[in-house]
């Protein structure tokens, strides 16, 4: 049967990968049992891998009571690991028909009742409902990587997903000290993934033509808007752009330059020559940090906005 999201205490994650090990790093962070599972015969090592590697940032983050990384188990069986769930988090590779049969059998596997969640980044669930016989309690629960350090989840059900199940999700996520959004419709990319997507279209198209390096591209942000974006969005922000008078100021002055051709919304060609240069241009970029490095760095910056902002787990009642 479905607990209340606050007595909910044993998650179950399928799919450990990048973002599966993610969610795994964070459950565990905020005191849960976790129990994992993962086809590949290398996955356990690479998820404990994943999981010490995270831990450091999330000791300093700060634990929830209880938390322990020895509360992870790792099943044999897909049917093992979700005997006992009191939530499952799917974080299976983007395939739409891999995806549809996996959350078929996730929804054979579960208890009744139990609420299943998909890390997908882009697939409505109207579309991977198809062959689930219980479909109302099968979700969107949308991460941001790392999952144990970005608090954003976005959620959303599809056609056939009660809004019992939708409801029971958002609080549970926030319970278990995420942020939520919950959508009352399907979008395409969701959110947040539409708003980067027209970021990361444009990043390419200025790399395909020479106009930009990936160098002068990440600056462009991390020394420029990113840092308003830490803590208020891109609307908000624009609003101070209009002085005194707000938004209505700032669309008044620059509404017309709307129309002017800055932007290239058709995606580019991703040629050989694109491929090469992106690559290449975050080698550059790196400067000889190793991919373990840069994630040390990514989290360690991540730790000091939530805690510069006051966004620290345990604390956003408070800031309420
Ligand atoms: N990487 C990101 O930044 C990001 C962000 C948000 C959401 N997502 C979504 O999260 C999901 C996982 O992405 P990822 O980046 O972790 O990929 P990944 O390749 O790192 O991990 C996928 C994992 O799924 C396992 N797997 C393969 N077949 C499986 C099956 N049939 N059942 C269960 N597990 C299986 C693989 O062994 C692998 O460990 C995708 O839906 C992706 O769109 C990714």
């Amino acid at each position: 049967m479905r607990p209340t999201p606050e007595d909910a205490t044993r998650v179950t994650c399928v799919g450990a990968g990048v973002i599966g090990g993610g969610w795994v790093a964070h459950f565990l962070a905020r005191g849960y049992d976790v129990t994992a599972w993962d086809p590949a015969p290398d996955a356990e090592e690479k998820l404990r891998r994943l999981v010490d590697a995270a831990w450091p940032a999330l000791i300093r983050l700060g634990l929830a009571d209880g938390a322990a990384r020895d509360r992870l188990t790792v099943a044999p069986t897909l049917e093992d690991a979700c005997a006992q769930a009191h939530f499952v988090q799917e974080s299976a590779p983007e395939k739409l028909e891999l995806k549809r049969d996996l959350l078929a059998r996730l929804d054979a596997a579960a208890p009744e009742g139990v609420v299943i969640a998909s890390s997908t980044s882009g697939y409505p669930m109207t579309e991977m409902q198809t062959g689930a016989e219980n479909p109302g309690r099968l979700l969107v629960g949308h991460p941001f990587n790392p999952p144990y350090l970005i608090p954003l989840v976005e959620v959303v059900g599809g056609e056939r997903t009660e809004a019992d199940a939708v409801a029971w999700a958002s609080r549970f996520y926030e319970v278990a000290g995420k942020s939520v959004i919950t959508m009352d419709r399907e979008l395409p990319g969701f959110i947040a993934n539409r708003l980067q997507e027209a970021l990361w279209r444009e990043a390419l198209h200025m790399v395909a033509n020479g106009e930009a390096t990936v160098e002068e591209i990440d600056d462009s942000i991390t020394e420029g808007p990113g840092l308003r974006w830490a803590f208020m969005g891109p609307c908000l922000t624009f609003a101070l752009a209009g002085g005194e008078g707000g938004m209505a100021h700032m669309l008044d002055h620059f509404g017309p330059s709307l129309k002017s051709p800055w932007t290239r919304l058709e995606a580019p060609e991703l040629d050989r020559a694109l491929y090469d240069g992106m690559v290449e241009g975050c080698e550059r970029a790196a400067n000889g940090r190793s991919i373990a490095d840069l994630v040390a760095e990514r989290d360690q910056g991540v730790i000091d906005i939530l805690r510069a902002t006051g966004r620290l787990p345990g604390r956003r009642e408070e800031r309420k």
